[in-house]
């Protein structure tokens, strides 16, 4: 670890450390320090004026970008609280890394950084590279056609395009849309317009534009009001813990997933409207952190094999290290890649990685005017050259441990509230009983200097930066029992 020379970052004193070891950390405070309650009269304020021109409702506090470092967010108020939930899981290495601040700082960058083109028109030579030399390497193996996209929900979006495409390609042979297919399609009608589905589950969270909406089934007000496609949907896992006391239970459950999945690949075929794509989360985040076992999505994988769909699996919130490996799916020993994978998040830009038979033959079928974003290419490459040095899948591995594992000591104490520990990697997550207990025991955890987020019904879940380290996960569990003992 060396320190290169200290510059002055709006108020904020950094030491710039040329990027050994995990540097990072040795510029956090020790710990978290509340000057206020959540949120405090500054961002009060700010609330108030944001409300003028935008619904502030989920605001929960106004961050000091500036002030922020490494696992540790500072409100404007000044509370510094350790941030185990990281912008909804899409900080990989925390606030201001040092890796990251040096792409702004690059000279050589400038032109990057100030000019958007769009990409799929007029691609620069440095986004050509950036495919091959940062995306193509982190490829989920077997993948080797990637769409850069913007965000998680536009990613999916775009990916069951992909799969349409692909099924009605199949249909036709290859051959040339007929006169017909052409000017259906635009009156919205079969045969240019099909009838054909994708299968998501219960719980499922894909995003909340138009198409991803259909499968996404989390929460009724993302979805309240907007009209959805007629497509199937199916049960995913729901677990009793602990799992290895639990077994036969689960393996039945699995089962009675597995039979209605394959009842509705019948069921959609013979209401002529065929499953010609699955897409599912490796762990349902949004939904509430639940597991599917490697067999589960072993077999879930044969079966939309044997139905001629494809498997498209949504890693935007579980890709990039938080479970211990790179993709979450590589959990499951797949005996093939998915069709599939998505991305966005702790990725900066989003996109997916796909088999070479999802690229269409005709130009402007997946396409935008942006396509991707070069600035955040760069940044995207500078996270995976210091999640490879710094060999921080790994480390989110370990600290996963021992996160976990105080987690579990303490819903031993506190069996009534903490239900159900689990996690991979510190992709980590408990049960409360209520709703209300969760959301109250969130609130205090905040005021005692722990930023955590909620899922699903009754779960919390961490969703802490890959330079999580044991010391952190310490506080973590300090201050859980200082909250509980209290609630
Ligand atoms: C699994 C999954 N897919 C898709 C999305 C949507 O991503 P975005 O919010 O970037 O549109 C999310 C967001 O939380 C997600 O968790």
């Amino acid at each position: 670890m060396k320190a290169a020379r200290l510059f002055h970052f709006r108020g904020l004193v950094h030491t710039r450390i040329q990027c050994r070891g995990n540097s990072i950390l040795s510029q956090e405070p020790s710990g978290p320090k509340m000057k206020t309650k959540i949120p405090g009269p500054k961002s009060k304020q700010f609330m108030d004026d944001l409300e003028k021109t935008q619904n502030p409702l989920s605001t929960i506090f106004v961050l000091d970008v500036d002030k922020s470092i490494g696992n540790y967010a500072v409100d404007v108020d000044g509370n510094v609280m350790l941030d185990v939930y990281e912008q909804i899981a899409s900080l990989p290495l925390g606030y201001n890394h040092p890796a990251i601040q040096k792409v702004f700082q690059d000279s050589k960058n400038l032109s990057q950084l100030v000019n958007r083109p769009a990409l799929g028109v007029h691609p620069t030579p440095q986004f050509i590279k950036q495919i091959d030399q940062t995306l193509l390497p982190v490829a989920p193996k077997g993948l080797e056609y990637i769409q850069p996209m913007m965000c998680g929900s536009c990613s999916n979006e775009n990916a069951f395009k992909a799969i349409c495409i692909w099924h009605a390609n199949k249909q036709r042979n290859g051959k040339a849309f007929t006169e017909e297919e052409l000017k259906s399609s635009m009156v919205n009608k079969p045969p240019g317009s099909p009838s054909v589905s994708l299968m998501s589950f219960e719980g499922a969270f894909h995003g909340r534009t138009f198409g991803a909406l259909s499968c996404t089934h989390s929460k009724a007000i993302h979805k309240i009001d907007i009209p959805s496609f007629d497509w199937p949907i199916a049960p995913f896992p729901r677990y009793k813990y602990p799992l290895e006391e639990n077994d036969r239970e689960n393996k039945k459950e699995d089962e009675r997933c597995l039979a209605r999945i394959e009842e509705l690949f019948h069921e959609y075929k013979s209401k002529k409207n065929p499953v010609v794509g699955v897409i599912i989360e490796p762990i349902q985040s949004e939904g509430g952190d639940f597991h599917g076992s490697a067999t589960f999505f072993q077999r879930l994988q044969k079966l939309t094999k044997q139905n001629s769909a494809a498997l498209l699996i949504d890693e935007v919130q579980t890709g990039l290290g938080a479970t211990g490996k790179f993709w979450a799916h590589e959990h499951f020993n797949l005996p093939e890649a998915p069709d599939i994978v998505t991305f966005s998040k702790k990725f900066q830009t989003g996109g997916y990685f796909a088999k070479k038979e999802f690229q269409p033959k005709q130009p402007y079928r997946i396409f935008n005017t942006w396509m991707g974003e070069p600035a955040k290419m760069l940044v995207l490459d500078a996270i995976l050259k210091t999640v490879k040095q710094e060999n921080l899948v790994e480390n989110t591995r370990k600290t996963g441990e021992v996160l976990l594992n105080g987690l579990k000591d303490i819903s031993k104490q506190y069996s009534k509230l903490i239900l159900n520990t689990r996690g991979l990697g510190t992709f980590c997550s408990f049960d409360m009983p209520n709703a209300s207990v969760r959301d109250k025991f969130i609130g205090e955890m905040r005021n005692a200097g722990i930023q955590m987020g909620p899922c699903g019904d009754v779960a919390v879940r961490f969703r802490p930066a890959l330079i999580f380290a044991d010391k952190h996960a310490h506080i973590v569990h300090d201050k859980m029992n200082e909250v509980l003992k209290k609630l």
